[in-house]
């Protein structure tokens, strides 16, 4: 596992978007997996921008989004399928046809979470993009006794629920319930790259690279992972400095 500090936010959302965009140069038909909430906004910023340069272009990339509010149609302005058009899908050539997000709308949920594995087994993820939740969470693979490794339906913890509130009028609107990709899919893509930042999240990042590999963190399963990539900033990090390899990197470039 490579651990990477940054002083600024901005400063890994560049890293970051360049590892992306590096992947997508080198492999214009990349399998990315993708993230919502907040940490990944300055990311596809980064990659926004970058596009709009020109010389990098995402129509054969495909993606797959880790998870949807079950409930939530894609037009309303919560659902993570509404996200990824205003933040990302929206101001670059992604093609619709390639662009994968669970459907929480769906009238069989079981069927969708079926469906979303068999696409899942045909692009199999080059790269996934992972944010961290404070409770230990990567998708909606919430803290349990086990985990499930392929897509299904998951209630939500009154934790996440909560911290999702800030995002809606009232925070009895926040669904109860998601669909996920499981542990098992994440866990399959070839290399992993999780963003975290803030020091509300020092502990939880400490407990997850650095803790025991244990289901109560389901994020300390990416231990086990060949190739995980974590970008850190000054505040997520600060409890970890006895095993950072590179200490408050500049990214000059940004
Ligand atoms: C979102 C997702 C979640 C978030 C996590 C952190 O697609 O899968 O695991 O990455 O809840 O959210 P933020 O970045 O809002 O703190």
């Amino acid at each position: 596992m490579l651990i990477k500090r940054f002083e600024r936010k901005e400063e890994l959302a560049c890293h970051a978007a360049e590892l992306i965009l590096n992947e997508v140069a080198e492999r214009p038909d990349a399998v990315l997996g993708l993230a919502t909430g907040s940490t990944p906004i300055g990311i596809y910023e980064k990659m926004v921008e970058r596009y709009r340069r020109g010389g990098i272009s995402f129509r054969n990339v495909t993606t797959f989004n880790l998870d949807e509010y079950v409930g939530l149609p894609a037009t309303h302005e919560q659902s993570y399928a509404r996200y990824m058009i205003g933040q990302l899908f929206g101001h670059t050539d992604f093609d619709p046809t390639r662009t994968h997000i669970p459907n929480g709308m769906a009238a069989d949920l079981t069927a969708e979470c079926a469906a979303y594995d068999a696409l899942l087994r045909k692009h199999p993820v080059d790269l996934q993009l992972l944010g961290l939740g404070h409770n230990g969470h990567i998708g909606f693979n919430e803290p349990d006794h086990a985990l499930i490794g392929g897509t299904h339906v998951v209630d939500l913890k009154p934790a996440t629920r909560a911290a999702n509130a800030r995002f809606f009028n009232n925070p009895s609107e926040v669904p109860t319930q998601a669909i996920t990709m499981g542990i098992g899919s994440i866990l399959k893509a070839k290399a992993i790259l999780l963003v975290v930042t803030g020091a509300d999240k020092a502990d939880i990042v400490r407990e997850s690279l650095a803790g025991p590999i244990t289901t109560a963190c389901p994020a300390s399963l990416l231990q086990t992972h060949a190739n995980v990539t974590v970008l850190l900033d000054r505040d997520a990090g600060r409890k970890l400095t006895d095993v950072i390899d590179n200490e408050l990197l500049a990214h000059n470039q940004c």
